[in-house]
């Protein structure tokens, strides 16, 4: 988790101070979570789906839930997979996050061995405790027994997070996804929250009628940040630090980020940088102008890395910026249509009401109109 002596947090899940304008959300997928439901919670990279989770668990946690949480871009094979499973479920009894490393032989004295395995008891299936010689197979169907066997013997709730769920494919492979439901649907003391960054792939998962995880959980939108939570927490987080902010001069920042969670982020990170420098006490808009131009310039990178990766559609966004018609002579309509929905999937553009497209990162509409 980032540090809390960051004013502006970024790069990874945020504590619950720095999460800005989800409490309504929070609350109910924590009630619905409690309730039993499972729940898939997909968007675009960078927008706090994992800060919402982890919080979410902490909240179960201190209601007395037991809880678990996997990140799927952190395992690439099967073996590892299914440890990090058994690891986060296990924490719940033994308190110390590597279980599987400390059974395989990572304990010094026979005393805490002894420790660790009364902790354990109750938890062993038709084979002994999972070791060594234990099958990658048996392994992972062991792991995705556990959540359930873990609640039912301990009479407690277990909520698991899932995240970047969709990468079950890539570590295990295409059926992975028809075994895990295989599991989880007889499993009533163990419910799941799934999230994913990639929501083409999230949303063929779970709403696609042949897939194995069709309407398995409820799928909920994420709203965006609303701009009275956002002047909030910001002036808050300027004055906390001694300098003036007028609320006209945050509403320039949140128009430039469009709200977009870690680009709000970031240009107050910048701007707030940049007052430190000059030593001034007062946020003005030429600070706020500054701050963007470097949070632009640290963003080149990424950016860079995104357009490249577009191939021809990259076209679509120039137009887009523009305000050029989408449709060109020389190219069908449904290719112009292919695009533009790789573009929604990737998380680049978002449909408006009345068949417009908006950037989902305002600054990245700002940064080719720079450089085009
Ligand atoms: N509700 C929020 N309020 C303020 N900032 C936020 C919020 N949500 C996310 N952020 C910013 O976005 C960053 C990324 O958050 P987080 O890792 O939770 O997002 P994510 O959607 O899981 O991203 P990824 O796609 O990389 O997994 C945070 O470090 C923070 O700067
Ligand atoms: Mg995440």
């Amino acid at each position: 988790m980032s540090s809390s002596n960051t004013l502006f947090p970024l790069g990874g899940p945020v504590d619950e101070n720095d999460i800005v304008g989800r409490e309504d959300f929070l609350k109910s997928i924590q009630a619905r979570l409690a309730d039993g439901q499972s729940i898939m919670l997909t968007g675009p990279r960078r927008i706090g789906k994992t800060s919402l989770a982890l919080e979410t668990l902490r909240r179960l946690k201190k209601e007395g839930c037991y809880v678990a949480s996997v990140d799927f871009f952190r395992v690439s094979t099967k073996r590892e997979l299914a440890t990090a499973i058994i690891d986060a479920c296990l924490e719940n009894r033994t308190g110390i996050r590597r279980t599987m490393d400390a059974l395989m032989g990572g304990i010094k004295t026979v005393t805490n061995a002894t420790k660790l395995a009364m902790k354990l008891q109750g938890l062993e299936f038709s084979f002994s405790f999972p070791d060594k010689e234990t099958s990658d197979d048996l392994l992972f169907s062991y792991a995705l027994d556990l959540p359930q066997k873990l609640a039912v013997v301990d009479k407690k709730q277990m909520v698991v997070v899932l995240d970047e769920f969709q990468d079950a494919a890539r570590i295990v492979g295409d059926g992975v996804f028809k075994l895990m439901r295989s599991h989880f649907q007889v499993q009533n003391k163990a419910n799941y929250l799934f999230l994913g960054s990639k929501e083409g792939l999230m949303n063929n998962i779970f709403a696609g009628s042949d897939q194995a995880f069709y309407r398995f959980a409820t799928i909920l939108p994420l709203p965006p940040i609303s701009l009275a939570a956002w002047l909030d927490y910001i002036k808050k987080k300027f004055e906390d630090r001694g300098i003036c902010c007028n609320e006209q001069t945050i509403q320039e920042i949140i128009k430039i980020s469009g709200g977009h969670p870690q680009d709000t982020m970031l240009v107050c990170s910048e701007i707030y940088y940049l007052l430190l420098e000059t030593g001034e006490r007062c946020l003005s808009l030429e600070a706020v102008q500054l701050g963007t131009q470097r949070a632009l310039a640290s963003l080149t990178p990424v950016f860079d890395g995104i357009l490249d990766e577009l191939g021809p559609a990259k076209r679509i966004l120039i137009r887009l910026v523009q305000e050029a018609s989408l449709y060109e002579r020389g190219t069908h309509p449904n290719e112009i249509k292919r695009m533009i929905d790789m573009l929604i999937n990737k998380g680049i553009l978002e449909k408006m009401e009345r068949g417009t497209y908006n950037f989902v990162e305002p600054l990245l509409k700002d940064y080719l109109l720079k450089v085009i």
